[in-house]
């Protein structure tokens, strides 16, 4: 399940007055959130025209699209009329860009094999311009081969793919599948604009192992110990690193967030799970960045029925997590690895006091430090964060976690020894 950037596909034009684009509904749920995405376009002034598969046509109205874009809807090849004002090939010529939102599993098996058996895959067989997917299904079959291995297969035939999201799905599961917000849709077309090569930067190189978000503890299978952790800072520096030019690999709690674009993400619940995947690519990482918030304890029982309602009080017993970061660090230390280790350290007091305690403690080089409070930190927009050396103590300043994850990088590329040649 891994984004990534791919040479093969063309130069994405920038969203602005008068851009001629097709947006391409196919028959899942998602099909709603196509309505958002070209209004979205038509508001930067696109001259939007939808194309809609016959099994779209279940899930949304063609009037409705019609309304929105301003234009008849085409929806076949066969529509007498809508050829002779404009034929398929002429229409295909007619794009300077084909987004399909969403691109079901179904859709994405047909591109990938070249069929020209409905007007979209003739369609995307015939334009000169680029085609950009946003996937969208149930999380299983997102993750089964035959869908990763048509994403993979298409992204050697030249077309975008923008990711998926993770959360919960139309159908009741919660993983990855979901398709993007639209806003976020327009914001990763923006960021593709006239940029279809490898970015570089002063991360170039490097790769770079984050851990985002809460881990939930389980207590039965409907209740869980968990934390209000959004993920959303985590997420936002695996974001800035890859942009920066690293690989990026994201370990992530359950969150409610996008897939950062060109990341390979992976998916625990638990500190254990997380501790398990950690180890295994902490080795090969030249960074780690630990800005997960790992449970301290989990239930010292996992019962596989759901626990029944007793008396009055009740007591858990809880056992001790491991420390994820400390226990990589010391392997790593042992090893003599010279990985730069950031953790974070979120407090209600003493902020700055703990945080230089756990930087010893865990045998850190960097923690950033921040204050929780209902505006602040966990699971708000903003945050406000110090990074911490032996020998530093860096005020980032309050801004969005976005603006945050920017400097985070600019001040380690300054002060660490990131900012000097390998081995000096
Ligand atoms: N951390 C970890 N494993 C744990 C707990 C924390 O890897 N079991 C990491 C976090 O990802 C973070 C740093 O250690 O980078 C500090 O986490 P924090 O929760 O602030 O500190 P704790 O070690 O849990 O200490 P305390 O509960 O006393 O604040």
């Amino acid at each position: 399940m891994t984004d990534s950037i791919d040479p093969n596909a063309r130069a994405l034009p920038k969203i602005t007055t008068g851009i001629r684009v097709i947006v391409a509904v196919t028959g899942g749920i998602a099909a709603y959130k196509a309505c958002e995405l070209i209004r979205l376009l038509t508001a930067r002034g696109a001259d939007v025209l939808v194309v809609m598969t016959e099994n779209a046509e279940h899930f949304v109205g063609s009037t409705t699209f019609q309304a929105l874009s301003g234009k008849p809807v085409r929806s076949s090849l066969w529509d007498a009329a809508a050829e002779a004002a404009m034929g398929h090939i002429e229409l295909a010529r007619w794009a300077q860009l084909l987004v399909i939102a969403p691109a079901t599993a179904n859709c994405l098996a047909k591109l990938a094999a070249g069929f020209a058996s409905d007007l979209l895959g003739t369609l995307c067989l015939a334009t000169p311009a680029p085609v950009v997917l946003a996937p969208a299904m149930n999380q299983q079959m997102y993750a089964h081969p035959a869908v990763q291995a048509n994403l993979a297969k298409l992204s050697t035939l030249g077309y975008l793919n923008l990711g998926v999201g993770i959360g919960a799905q139309a159908c009741g599961d919660v993983g990855a599948g979901r398709m993007l917000e639209p806003a976020e849709i327009l914001l990763r077309l923006d960021a593709h604009a006239g940029n279809a090569t490898p970015p570089t930067g002063g991360l170039h190189g490097k790769r770079v192992l984050i851990s985002a978000g809460p881990t939930l503890e389980d207590l039965d299978p409907v209740r869980f110990i968990g934390n209000r952790s959004s993920g959303k800072m985590g997420y936002a520096i695996a974001e800035a690193a890859q942009q920066l030019g690293a690989e990026v690999t994201l370990i992530s709690g359950p969150c409610k967030l996008s897939v950062p674009a060109h990341c390979k993400v992976i998916q625990i619940r638990s500190a254990q799970q997380l501790l398990e995947h950690m180890q295994a690519h902490a080795a090969q990482a030249d960074i780690i960045v630990a800005a997960a918030a790992v449970a301290d304890y989990r239930p010292a029982q996992l019962s596989e029925a759901k626990l029944k309602k007793t008396g009055d009080r009740i007591q858990i017993e809880l056992v001790k997590n491991p420390d994820v970061i400390a226990t990589i660090a010391h392997s790593l230390r042992a090893a003599q690895k010279t990985t730069l280790l950031i953790g974070f350290a979120a407090e209600t007091n003493d902020v700055l006091a703990h945080a230089r305690n756990k930087l010893e403690r865990k045998q850190l080089d960097w923690i950033a430090a921040n204050q929780v409070s209902s505006e602040l930190g966990m699971d708000a927009d903003d945050n406000a964060l110090t990074l911490i050396s032996a020998e530093h103590e860096i005020a980032l300043g309050r801004a969005p976690k976005t603006e945050l994850a920017r400097r985070f990088w600019q001040t380690l590329l300054a002060h660490s020894r990131l900012a000097q040649p390998e081995g000096t």
